[in-house]
C-alpha cells in the first residue's frame, strides 16, 4: 500500500478537523505543519504529534518528504498558496472555495494537468457515503422526479468582531463561506449547473454579503432555492421534493450523515451511516486513492464541478454588487 505525508498550511479552526480525521487513516500522515507563527505551529504539532514544524509557507513546499498539502487558510490565499504547491510538484487539497472565482480555477487546473498533480477542492459533503447513496436513490426515482430543492444555511457572526467572514479583505461573506454548500450539494443531486440564477444580497458596510437569497433555474427545468446568512442562525436544512415524496437532510445538511425519505407523506427509508471521525476522512483518503489513481480530481468533485460552481457564485456576487479587492480577484 502507497503511503503519503501531508503538509499543512494554515494550522487554524478547520486544519483541527483535518488532523483529527486523518489520525485514523491507514495511509495518511501529516508530516508537517507550516504556519506565519512559529508558535502556533510548534502547538498545532504538539498537539497532533506532528514531526515538522515550519513557520515558512514556501520553505516547507521545498521538503522532498511531503507528497501532498492541505490548505486550510482563508479564501483569498487559496489561489496563489495552490500555485505554488502545484508549482512545487506537490499534490494538493484545498479548502472551499477553492478559488474565489472561476477564471483563478481555471488557470490552477492548467497548472494541474501540466504538471499532472492532485487539484482537489475539500467540498467535503460531496464524499460522504450517505449523501452519495441518496443521490443514487434519487436517480433510481425513490421521490419521482426531482421538482425542486430548497436549502437555508446560515449562522450569527454579527458580535465576532474578529471573524474572517466579516472582512472583504480575507474575501469574506456569507455566500463564500456557506451557500456554497446549497449551490454544491445541489447540483450533486441534480447532476446539472443552473442557466437562470436570480439573486438578491443585503451587504454590509464592507461590502460582503451578510444575507443571500438565490433561485436557480437548470437546463432540465428543475429548480434548486436558497437562503445564506451569516448575520442569522438558520434551520441548517435542505429539503429535495420530487412528484411522489421529499427527502428532508436535517442540520447540518452539509456534513449530514442521515436522510429521511417521504413518499405519500409517510417515512419510507432512512439513510443512516454515521461518519467512522468527523466526515474529514471521506474526502482524505478520496485524495489518496486519485494520487494512486493518477487522476487529477475525483469524480464526485471534479474541476469541471467546482468551476460550475464558482460560474454560479461569480453570478449571484455580481447580481448584488460584491466584488473583492482587485489584488483577490485577480488570477
Ligand atoms: N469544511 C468545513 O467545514 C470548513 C469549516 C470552516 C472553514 N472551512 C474553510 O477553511 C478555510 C479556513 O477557515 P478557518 O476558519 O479554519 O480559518 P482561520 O482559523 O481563521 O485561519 C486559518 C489559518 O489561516 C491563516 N490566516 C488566518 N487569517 C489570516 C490573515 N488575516 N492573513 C494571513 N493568514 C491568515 C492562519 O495561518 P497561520 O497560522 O499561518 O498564520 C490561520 O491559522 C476557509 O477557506 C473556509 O472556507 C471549511
Amino acid at each position: 500500500m502507497q503511503s503519503f505525508n501531508w503538509g499543512i498550511i494554515g494550522p487554524g479552526n478547520i486544519a483541527n478537523t483535518f488532523a483529527k480525521a486523518i489520525a485514523s487513516s491507514k495511509k495518511g500522515k501529516i508530516l508537517a505543519v507550516a504556519s506565519r507563527s512559529k508558535e502556533r505551529a510548534t502547538q498545532f504539532a504538539n498537539t497532533y504529534h506532528i514531526e515538522k514544524i515550519y513557520s515558512d509557507y514556501e520553505q516547507m513546499l521545498t521538503d522532498p518528504d511531503i507528497d501532498i498539502i492541505y490548505i486550510a487558510t482563508p479564501h483569498n490565499f487559496h489561489y496563489q498558496q495552490a500555485k505554488l504547491c502545484l508549482e512545487a510538484g506537490k499534490h494538493v487539497l484545498v479548502e472551499k472555495p477553492c478559488t474565489v472565482n472561476a477564471e483563478q480555477m481555471k488557470k490552477l487546473v492548467a497548472i494541474a494537468q501540466r504538471y499532472n498533480l492532485l487539484l482537489q477542492e475539500a467540498l467535503w459533503s460531496r464524499f460522504m457515503p450517505c449523501l452519495s447513496q441518496l443521490r443514487q436513490l434519487l436517480k433510481e426515482g425513490i421521490i419521482g422526479d426531482i421538482q425542486y430543492i430548497q436549502s437555508d444555511i446560515g449562522f450569527a457572526f454579527q458580535n465576532k468582531e474578529k471573524s474572517r467572514l466579516l472582512k472583504a479583505e480575507l474575501a469574506g461573506g456569507s455566500l463564500l463561506d456557506l451557500g456554497i454548500y446549497s449551490i454544491t450539494v445541489s447540483q450533486f443531486f441534480l447532476q446539472e449547473h443552473p442557466d437562470k440564477i436570480l439573486a438578491m444580497g443585503q451587504l454590509t458596510d464592507q461590502n460582503v454579503d451578510s444575507h443571500v437569497l438565490a433561485n436557480m433555474q437548470y437546463p432540465s427545468g428543475r429548480y434548486a432555492q436558497f437562503t445564506c446568512s451569516m448575520f442569522s442562525q438558520t434551520s441548517n436544512t435542505m429539503k429535495i421534493v420530487g412528484t411522489q415524496g421529499y427527502v428532508n437532510l436535517a442540520a447540518c445538511f452539509w456534513n449530514t450523515d442521515t436522510a429521511d425519505i417521504y413518499c405519500d407523506d409517510k417515512l419510507i427509508k432512512r439513510l443512516d451511516i454515521p461518519h467512522p471521525v468527523n466526515g474529514f476522512e471521506y474526502q482524505i483518503e478520496e485524495s489518496m486513492q486519485c494520487i494512486e489513481k493518477n487522476m487529477q480530481c475525483s469524480d464526485v468533485m471534479s474541476h469541471s464541478d467546482t468551476i460550475g460552481v464558482l460560474d454560479v457564485m461569480d453570478n449571484i456576487r455580481e447580481q448584488i454588487g460584491v466584488r473583492f479587492p482587485n489584488s483577490i480577484e485577480a488570477s
